[in-house]
This record gives structure tokens, C-alpha cells and sequence, in this order.
């Protein structure tokens, strides 16, 4: 069959790309190394919820897509989460500055160029930065996470689920990891002895092991991400007063020294986002887009427990209208389970060199549909700022292929100046919120007094067990462990592991993950 002629294409490609609904532009398409400006290529905004991927080998655009991504959907009113590893992304809160290069770029490939800032929220973990602290309780976090963190293997992940189940149904609030080492040093004191084997056990060599662990978490520094007040993962959900969704941008300097922790942080703000937000069925445009960067991160050495979970969620939180882009440097890097999930693809250069770059190359080729671009020299050719694209049209079906020079951001590519990020984040009301440290009584407190009250003689010591301590009254925002809704999903990692140790029909409020869902402030 003779090939298209290039007008032709890039006429295919125009009206390919023409959408009913709202939509976002990436850039102009390239015909036989033409750019034809008026062929934009858009991604509709009801199908950002059908996931995407951004690839490409370093330096060839990956970041500046998701800036020029990330401004026109806050434009569009939608908010966006972005984990910024080099501070590349702090740019978004001061506008571009003008120069004839950028000026020809913009004007080649279709676009109006202007310079503008936007509503960006700073984040940082735990505090350990310039942005507002992000902290999560060690219940809310899980037992699969932790155990990811901890790089625990299958044996040791079950028996922590076990530990927090038993801090759950004994109420013993595990906010931070002193909590957490109060009651596995319970389970295996004398007094708690019968408590454990009623759990099904858990031996005293990995109960050592698990201890061990959390000393090496907070020898890391790793202490001072968990505990309260804990982030309300909502907050990523806003929109600024004049309509424009808000940039949330989390600052991780330090995530490729510490890539578990940093990674698996962000899979819980995800999980923890699947478990409180209501389904919202086909909508115009996303609650909120996620951007993942680093993703092969995420999945590196991860357990199947962990696998399960993400394939589960990343699949689920859709009909939550949240839609995740993956960021990396080749498909290869995300597992086959999730990659079919990922229906918008922009995709940059990818190198040649080594004989393994040659089979992932041609292993990214046969993701495509087919199309008139000679695809493995279309992946390889393709300059800085340019993409291969294909998205998921309004119908649900792939858009024709078309090889993309992408629009340019209009706040600064690369790092706003020195201070910014700072005085952003302390001007932010969210930082009267999150910006302190609290130190409410937990399980550790609870287990002190209870031994304290034991070890007192006289009346009142047979009180103990009952007594005041393990009452909730007190305990702020969290939901009763009894109260799960019906409509939770359920979580077949926790469920099988408390099957197997032979602990069947208790109820079970924990969700993917073994995050835990709270009551909305
Ligand atoms: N759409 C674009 N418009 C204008 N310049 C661009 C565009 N895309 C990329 N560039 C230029 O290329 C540089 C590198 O792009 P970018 O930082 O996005 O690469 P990357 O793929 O994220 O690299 P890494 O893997 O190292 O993070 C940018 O600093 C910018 O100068
Ligand atoms: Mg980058």
C-alpha cells in the first residue's frame, strides 16, 4: 500500500486530535522533519483518568512535558501532584522569560506564547526541606509499605501485618514508630506472650529482625516522616480563587539516596487517596492528575503483595477520576500489568547504543499501533523536546501516531530563584496545619501506663486491662475500627495473609495496601 503522502498525514493527524470535550495541546506534529503547526496534538481531559506515560532517555524533555502538562490542566481548573527529584519544578511559580530561541520554538509549533506564573503548594517529607511537612501515621502507612521500606522479606511482611492487626483490634493507636516498637516488644514480653500465639504467632528472631529495622529507619532520619498531624491527602485536590487547579509539587531532593522510601511515600499519598475520595463515574475532566516521576523507583525489588496492590490501584483509582502518568526512562521500566493500563503515550527519544537498548527500542516500537512513521528511526531521531504520541481519543480508541514537537512551559524551565519555594510555602495557611510536630497519646504511652498500673500494687491494678488509656474518646479525627463502610473495597493482601494464619472472619478495615482510611476532617 503507497504511503500516505505527508499532507495527507499530517491531515489524518490534525483531525485525529480534534476532540468535542475540553483538551490540553503538547505540541505541533512532524511530517517527514516538517512541522506542520496547525496539526496540534491534544490529549482530551476526560481521558486523563485512562493513565499515561511519559518516557524517554535523560535529557531529551521528560520533565519540561510535564511542566508544559501540569500548566494547562491548572489552567483547565484541574490540580496536579508532581514529586520534583531535581527542583526542576519550582520554575512553575515564576513566570518564563522571553528569548528569540524560545520565541521561534513557540511561534514553529502553533503557540501563543505568554509568560505566566501559577498556584503552586509546596511539599516536603516530613519536614526535611523548605515545603510543608508531609507526615503520615505508621497505622495509616501499613504494614506493606512498611515492610517495603524495611525491605522485609514474605515472612517478616506477614507477621507485621499481624502486629497491626492486633494493634487494631486492640485499639492501640500506632502513630509513629515508637508505637509501633512499643508493641511488638509487648507481643514478645511475658505479659504479652498469650496475645501472640492467640495471633498466630510470630517467632522471636523475626520480631527481632522487625525491631532491628525500625532502629535502622530512624537512624535514617526516617522518624520524623511519620507521626501527626497527618496529611490529608485532599489537600492535593485544590483550586486556586481564581479557578486554576493547584500545583502540588513535593520536593525530593534526596530521593535517589534514599529511592524505597521516597518511592514508596508517594505510592501511600496514591493508596491513601484511592481509600478517601468517592467514585465519580465518566466526568469532563479529572479530579487530579498525578504525576509519578523516577517510576522504575517504584517497582524495583518490590514483594508481590506490593505489586498486587499498585497494579490494583493504579486500575481502580480511575473511576476516582484520578488519572497517574508514569515517568521514566523506558517502558521497560514499568511492569507489563501496569504499562496495559497506561493509555496516553508520550513518548521521547530513546538511545541505541548498546545491543539491550536495540531490544528495548524494538519492544517500545511494538507498543504502538501501526502508522506511516518508521518508528524505530522516529525514536531514535527524535530531537530534544520532541515525542512520539498516542492518546486514547473521546471513543475510547487510540489516536493516529504522530511524532510531536512539543509546546513550550510559560513559567521558568528549571529552578525558580533561591527563597522562593520558602516563602511560598510559609505563606501558605497549610502550614499552620502541618507545619508542627504533635506528639499524641499511642500505643506507646498506652503500654507504658499499662504496665506502670500493673506494676503498682494495690486496688485499682486489676483495672488495667479495661481501663481508661484504651479509650477513643480523645483520639481526634480517627474513624472507629468497627465503622468500615460497606462500600470499601476490600483488601485481598490482608485478608490472605490473616487466612493463612488461620485468623478468618474477624472484621477487617484496612484497605489496599493495609493503608488505613480515616473520617474526613
Ligand atoms: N518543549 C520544550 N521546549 C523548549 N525547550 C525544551 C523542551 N523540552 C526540552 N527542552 C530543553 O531540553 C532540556 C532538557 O529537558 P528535560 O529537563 O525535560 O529533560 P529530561 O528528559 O527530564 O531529562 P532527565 O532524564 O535528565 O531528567 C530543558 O532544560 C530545555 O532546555
Ligand atoms: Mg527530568
Amino acid at each position: 500500500m503507497a504511503k500516505n503522502t505527508a499532507e495527507q498525514q499530517a491531515e489524518k493527524i490534525s483531525s485525529g486530535y480534534t476532540f468535542e470535550g475540553g483538551s490540553i495541546t503538547l505540541g505541533a506534529a512532524l511530517v517527514d522533519g516538517q512541522v506542520h503547526r496547525e496539526a496540534h496534538v491534544r490529549l482530551p481531559l476526560k481521558m486523563m483518568n485512562r493513565h499515561g506515560l511519559v518516557a524517554g532517555a535523560t535529557g531529551t524533555g521528560k520533565t519540561i512535558t510535564l511542566q508544559v502538562m501540569a500548566e494547562q490542566l491548572s489552567t483547565a481548573g484541574v490540580p496536579v501532584f508532581l514529586a520534583d527529584v531535581k527542583g526542576d519544578l519550582t520554575g512553575l511559580s515564576t513566570p518564563g522569560a522571553a528569548s528569540d530561541k524560545l520565541l521561534a520554538r513557540t511561534q514553529s509549533v502553533g503557540m501563543d506564547w505568554q509568560a505566566a506564573s501559577f498556584p503552586v503548594g509546596y511539599y516536603s517529607l516530613g519536614g526535611s526541606g523548605e515545603g510543608v511537612p508531609i507526615r503520615a501515621t505508621v497505622s495509616s502507612f501499613g504494614p506493606v509499605l512498611l515492610a517495603r521500606i524495611m525491605e522485609l522479606n514474605e515472612t517478616q511482611e506477614s507477621s507485621l501485618l499481624l502486629v497491626f492487626h492486633y494493634a487494631d483490634q486492640q485499639d492501640l493507636e500506632l502513630y509513629d514508630l515508637r508505637d509501633l516498637r512499643a508493641v511488638i516488644q509487648h507481643l514478645v514480653s511475658d505479659k504479652g506472650k498469650g496475645d501472640l500465639s492467640g495471633l498466630g504467632g510470630m517467632s522471636k528472631a523475626t520480631a527481632g529482625v522487625i525491631l532491628r529495622g525500625l532502629v535502622t529507619l530512624e537512624a535514617k532520619g526516617m522518624d520524623q516522616f511519620f507521626g501527626e498531624p497527618e496529611f490529608d491527602t485532599t489537600e492535593l485536590l485544590r483550586v486556586a480563587d481564581d479557578g486554576r487547579g493547584v500545583l502540588s509539587c513535593l520536593e525530593l531532593p534526596t530521593l535517589l539516596q534514599q529511592p524505597l522510601v521516597f518511592s514508596t511515600f508517594l505510592i501511600w499519598l496514591l493508596a491513601d487517596l484511592f481509600e478517601e475520595l468517592p467514585e465519580v463515574g465518566d466526568a469532563d475532566k479529572p479530579k487530579l492528575v498525578f504525576f509519578l516521576d523516577e517510576a522504575h523507583l517504584l517497582f524495583k525489588d518490590a514483594s508481590k503483595a506490593f505489586m498486587d496492590s499498585i497494579t490494583t490501584t493504579v486500575r481502580l483509582i480511575r473511576s476516582k477520576g484520578v488519572g497517574v502518568f508514569f515517568i521514566t526512562q523506558t517502558p521497560q521500566d514499568v511492569p507489563g500489568d501496569i504499562l496495559g493500563q497506561l493509555a496516553n503515550r508520550v513518548q521521547h527519544a530513546l538511545r541505541a547504543f548498546t545491543p539491550d537498548d536495540a531490544k528495548a527500542l524494538k519492544a517500545t516500537v511494538s507498543t504502538f499501533p501501526t502508522s506511516d512513521y518508521d518508528l524505530e528511526a522516529a525514536l531514535t531521531q527524535a530531537g530534544t523536546g520532541e515525542a512520539i504520541v498516542v492518546v486514547m481519543n473521546e471513543q475510547g480508541a487510540p489516536t493516529p501516531v504522530a511524532w510531536t514537537r512539543m509546546w513550550s512551559p510559560r513559567s521558568t524551565m528549571g529552578a525558580s530563584p533561591a527563597g522562593t519555594v520558602a516563602e511560598v510555602a510559609s505563606a501558605s495557611p497549610l502550614m499552620q496545619e502541618y507545619g508542627t510536630a504533635v506528639d499524641r497519646e499511642s500505643a506507646f504511652e498506652v503500654l507504658a501506663s499499662r504496665q506502670q498500673a500493673d506494676a503498682a500494687p494495690g486496688p485499682g491494678t486489676g483495672d488495667a486491662e479495661g481501663g481508661a488509656p484504651r479509650q477513643r474518646e480523645d483520639r481526634g479525627t480517627r474513624r472507629p475500627s468497627q465503622s468500615r463502610p460497606p462500600a470499601q473495597q476490600a483488601n485481598p493482601i490482608m485478608d490472605f495473609a490473616l487466612q493463612a494464619a488461620g485468623i478468618l472472619g474477624k472484621e477487617f478495615m484496612r484497605g489496599m495496601f493495609g493503608t488505613r482510611r480515616r473520617r474526613r476532617r
